[in-house]
């Protein structure tokens, strides 16, 4: 008989915003259970981006991420269908912002996501959690909840500088709090391959952190910017578009890995 294994928890972060987090984890989320693995999305940003970019309306979710966290609901009772076949999605509140405050406060404060996911709904082969863009307490019970960090990183020059950053947490994190926390890999985003930049940026990425930058290029695409207000993925979208193609070849690539 094969042991059921725990699915592997993957915190999409980076604390710069604008970098690709939200569509990353929406767009690798829908290729992920296109494939034929279920896959559970957790929106851990009180923009709540994920949440309305899979056409849900982050303010009449009635239980939210916040409720997983205060421990108030368990994740079956937070858990909504979306509009992809084999996609769940624990939705995002505004609220989420004035709760940090009050989660501060409680006890094992960077352990409630870690307690709220210990028992994954049935089925779910993979998690995803979209972090908000910063180093706080949500994004700190992300990286204790979750088994890897995925790291989108826009081609520019600052990019160099976050990713030292983020690599420095992912130690912290690793000797005080998680001890087996992985990196999934940097995968590069919104990326002009017309431009000087993007390739120089991709080459000094590659030469730093050599094990972790992906294959995989996501390009700058505008289908992808466009399918969030239709409240689907770019692969619901436009299944053929060069955005949909290279969400697609990134789950390929991480399922491999
Ligand atoms: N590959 C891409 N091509 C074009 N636009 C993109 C791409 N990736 C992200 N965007 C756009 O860039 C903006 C920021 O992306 P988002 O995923 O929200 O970043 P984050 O979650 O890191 O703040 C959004 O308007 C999004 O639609
Ligand atoms: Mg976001």
């Amino acid at each position: 008989m094969l042991a059921t294994m725990a699915p592997p928890i993957i915190a999409v972060v980076n604390q710069k915003g604008g970098v690709g987090k939200t569509t990353t984890a929406i767009n690798l989320s829908a290729a992920m259970a296109e494939v034929g693995h279920p896959t559970l999305l957790v929106d851990l940003d009180p923009q709540a981006n994920s949440t309305s970019g899979l056409g849900l309306d982050p303010a009449r979710a009635r239980l939210s991420v916040y409720h997983l966290l205060t421990g108030e609901a368990a994740v079956e009772q937070v858990v909504q269908p979306t509009g992809v076949a084999g996609l769940t999605l624990v939705p995002s509140h505004i609220d989420l912002a004035g709760a940090e405050i009050e989660l501060a406060g409680m006890p094992d404060r960077e352990a409630l996501l870690q307690k709220g996911l210990a028992v994954i709904p049935p089925g779910v082969e993979i998690v995803l959690i979209d972090c908000p863009p910063s180093l706080g307490l949500l994004t700190l019970n992300a990286l204790v909840a979750a088994t890897s960090m995925l790291i989108p990183t826009q081609c520019e020059y600052f990019a160099l500088e976050g990713l030292r950053h983020l690599m420095y947490t992912h130690q912290l994190v690793r000797s005080r709090l998680n001890p087996k926390l992985a990196i999934a890999g940097i995968v590069m985003t919104q990326f002009d391959t017309r431009t000087t930049l993007a390739w120089d940026v991709l080459q000094t990425v590659r030469r730093t952190h050599p094990h972790h930058v992906l294959e995989t290029l996501i390009p700058r695409n505008v289908r992808i910017s466009e399918a969030p207000s239709h409240g689907k993925s770019v692969l619901e979208y436009d299944p053929t578009c060069r955005g949909a193609a290279a969400y697609r070849a990134l789950a390929k690539e991480l399922l491999e890995r």
